[in-house]
């Protein structure tokens, strides 16, 4: 696996594949690699010649009063990781590369952007978009791997290369779970034991919500009533921004669902944010 550093080389890099025909398949992570980032990344070596991981600790998508600094950094873990899965190249850019002193250019999907997660986490997804545009520009992979368990973020995502016409397909892969259920992310790691173990009260909400879409609920307050109640009895959740059914599309609430709808939740153990959602049809 080659491990680069330089923005301008691996821009440099990867334009030599695609010169020489071969497709590039992309996974940009901040790292603190699990099963889910892996998927992505044996997802894209399926489909394509090349595969590219990146691995950058964001700084412009965390608030002031978020985890960056304690956000979870295991570069050499990860480097192994990828080593064992066969990547060809890891882009394992410094800030300063990133962002140079003086960089004042923002991507914002509009709108979108402040639904759901952008209502508590204000700028996150300008954060997002600005460092994946970037990514997407130095690359210039074929497609790009994220996954469904930050819906939100992937909506934001097709949307700004649809506008943008960058040319890259955005493959959104399925969320991988523990075994009860708990949806893998990298902010799992901050939990002690008894919240790993009240972790799981989301998954129990949407799988209970989920069979009632199934078994034939079509009242959006109904559905979301379930998911509440579900959450209600799980004493460490310190806080529920949200537990409710939208449109996958607008990410509106919906009142009535006549057609495929997303369950989504966002919920607090202490300092710990966690968000899941399935994706469901009557
Ligand atoms: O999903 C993530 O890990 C991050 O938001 C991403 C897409 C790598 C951008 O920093």
């Amino acid at each position: 696996m080659e491990i680069i550093r330089i923005p301008r080389i691996m821009r440099e890099a990867s334009r030599e594949y695609l010169v020489r025909g071969r497709t590039l398949g992309f996974v940009p992570t901040m790292g603190a690699l699990h099963e889910g980032h892996l998927s992505l990344v044996r997802m894209s070596k399926e489909e394509n010649a090349i595969t590219a991981v990146s691995i950058f600790v964001n700084p412009l998508q965390f608030g002031p009063s978020e985890d960056f600094s304690r956000y979870p950094r295991t570069v050499d873990e990860d480097i192994e990781k990828l080593r064992n899965e066969d990547v060809d190249i890891l882009f394992l850019p410094a800030e300063t590369l990133m962002y140079p002193e003086g960089f004042a250019t923002v991507v914002e999907v509009k709108e979108l952007s402040e639904k759901m997660c952008g209502r508590y986490r204000p700028g996150h997804f300008r954060g997002v978009l600005t460092v994946v545009a970037k990514l997407l520009i130095i690359l210039r992979p074929t497609r790009a791997y994220f996954g469904q368990k930050d819906y939100q973020q992937t909506v934001l995502i097709r949307k700004m290369t649809k506008d943008l016409g960058l040319d890259v397909e955005i493959i959104v892969c399925p969320t991988i779970r523990e075994h009860d259920g708990l949806a893998m992310s990298s902010r799992n790691a901050y939990l002690g034991k008894e919240q790993r173990a009240a972790a799981t009260t989301l998954y129990r909400a949407l799988s209970q919500a989920s069979a009632a879409v199934k078994a034939g609920a079509r009242s959006g307050e109904a559905v979301r009533a379930i998911m509440q109640a579900e959450l209600s009895k799980e004493a460490l959740l310190t806080g529920i921004d949200y537990a409710s059914v939208f449109s996958p599309e607008t990410l509106e609430e919906t009142p009535e669902i006549a057609g495929k709808v997303l369950l989504a939740i966002a919920a607090r153990l202490g300092s710990t944010r966690l968000i899941d959602n399935m994706l469901v049809a009557p």
